[in-house]
């Protein structure tokens, strides 16, 4: 399939994520790398949705170690009791942060950043595999549809996790 992902040109960020979800799907089926993966995602979403700054922390050890993202550059490592990540991580929840001036212990990776969305990425054993974060430039811009559609997209991401991840089983063989 082309390498692009179609949408409407429209306000209905609904309408949007059911429009990229199944084309992100199909998209990330031609390839195995993860990292290459979780890169167009992030484009895909910045690209159709407009977002300020899009991308993933992966837990590595004992942090969130920044991934594929879109936008400015932006803390490469937090802990998991820093910042709207760090929060998402520990609660396992989805976060949302209508201004980012009222979180305390925000990590201010660009003072554009207003607003704010972290979904947690759940590995196959429940535990937290990493983060996708979306910053807006503009106050309480994040909703149950962003919150909803972006479900959508980790869902994806949670299955290429499992395609990456061998079963314990064989993980003691190896
Ligand atoms: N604001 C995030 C840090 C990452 S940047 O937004 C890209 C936080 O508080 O965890």
């Amino acid at each position: 399939m082309a390498e692009s992902v179609a949408f409407s040109k429209t306000s209905d960020r609904r309408k949007i994520y059911d429009e990229i979800a199944p084309q992100i799907e199909a998209l990330v089926s031609n390839e195995t790398d993860l990292v290459a993966n979780l890169a167009n995602i992030t484009a895909a979403l910045r690209n159709a949705l407009g977002f300020f700054w899009v991308g993933f922390y992966i837990k590595k050890e004992n942090q969130l170690v920044l991934s594929a993202f879109q936008g400015s550059i932006a803390c490469t490592r937090i802990d998991f009791d820093k910042g709207v990540c760090g929060r998402s991580y520990t609660t396992k929840q989805t976060v949302v942060v209508p201004d980012v001036d009222e979180f305390p212990g925000h990590i201010a990776c660009s003072s554009n950043s207003k607003s704010e969305i972290v979904l947690p990425i759940f590995a196959k054993s429940g535990e937290v595999f990493g983060v996708l974060d979306v910053d807006s430039d503009k106050l309480n811009d994040f909703s149950e549809t962003d919150a909803d559609g972006l479900r959508k997209i980790v869902g994806i991401v949670e299955k290429l996790v499992e395609e990456i991840e061998p079963p314990k089983e064989r993980r003691f063989l190896q």
